[in-house]
């Protein structure tokens, strides 16, 4: 059954159609994969799933309930949970307090320090760093903190906008790799990536986007077979 499931989603700012009349469903479980170049609308695609922007078409329905127009805010409570592009963790404040963040619409306190040891568990950098403040962390330990947070709201849907945009080529391999890792133990993940080749080998599905539309699906295998996948986004 479909976890999360768009249909004729529209975007618009003004005048400029930043997605234009797309579908895209992901079952519960799956980690499904969102390419393409830079403006081809994926993030608009991400903010509308997170009820960060209202669509300006179609229907977005989370466990089969319609959620087209809620605030990212119920979303959450819902378990949706979006690691913005770029990040946005609060620099001024420590690990532990943007982590604490994270589970502010929870009152399970317990569960909340279960959670806590987790994400601890998943990044040991953030650990050792707990007390640091969060501004001072290297581009990918930020990273590390953005996800970290986003699991603290205990997400059944994550969706992660760019998560290897500017890390060096082994935090890169890290972070995807904690990506596989939360993917199999069971949380379903709407992955948007400009690094088609990583992205494709760690989904099992994926979508292309292109000039708001999507141009291309299909399991992930497949499209990195595919001639014009390769020749557009595996320089090849
Ligand atoms: N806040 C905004 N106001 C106006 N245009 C925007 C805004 N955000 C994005 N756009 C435009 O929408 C298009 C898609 O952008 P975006 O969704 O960020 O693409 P991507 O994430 O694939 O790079 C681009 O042409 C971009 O310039
Ligand atoms: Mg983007």
């Amino acid at each position: 059954m479909n976890l999360l499931q768009a249909t004729g989603l529209c975007v618009s700012y003004g005048a400029i159609e930043a997605v234009r009349d797309i579908d895209i469903a992901v079952e519960r479980g799956e980690l499904v994969c969102l390419i393409g170049a830079n403006g081809a609308g994926k993030t608009s695609t991400l903010k509308a799933l997170a009820g960060m922007i209202k669509p300006s078409g179609g229907e977005i329905r989370h466990n089969s309930e319609t959620v087209t127009g809620i605030s990212s805010h119920e979303l959450v409570k819902r378990g949706i949970s979006l690691v913005p592009e770029g990040r946005g963790i609060f620099g001024r404040l420590t690990v532990e307090e943007n982590l604490d963040m994270g589970a502010y619409l929870r009152n399970d306190r317990q569960a909340v320090a279960a959670d806590l040891n987790r994400v601890f568990t998943l990044f040991p950098r953030l650990a050792e760093r707990r007390g640091q403040t969060a501004g001072t962390l290297s581009g990918g330990e930020q990273q590390m903190l953005a996800i970290g947070r986003a699991m603290m709201s205990r997400p059944a849907l994550l969706l992660l906008d760019e998560p290897s945009m500017g890390l060096a080529p082994m935090m890169v391999r890290k972070i995807l790799e904690t990506i596989q890792i939360i993917s199999e133990e069971g949380v379903t993940i709407l992955l948007v990536e400009q690094n088609a080749r990583a992205a494709l080998e760690i989904s099992s599905r994926a979508y292309v986007m292109e000039n708001g539309a999507i141009s291309l699906s299909g399991p992930s295998r497949e499209l990195a077979d595919d001639p014009r996948v390769r020749h557009a986004y595996l320089g090849g």
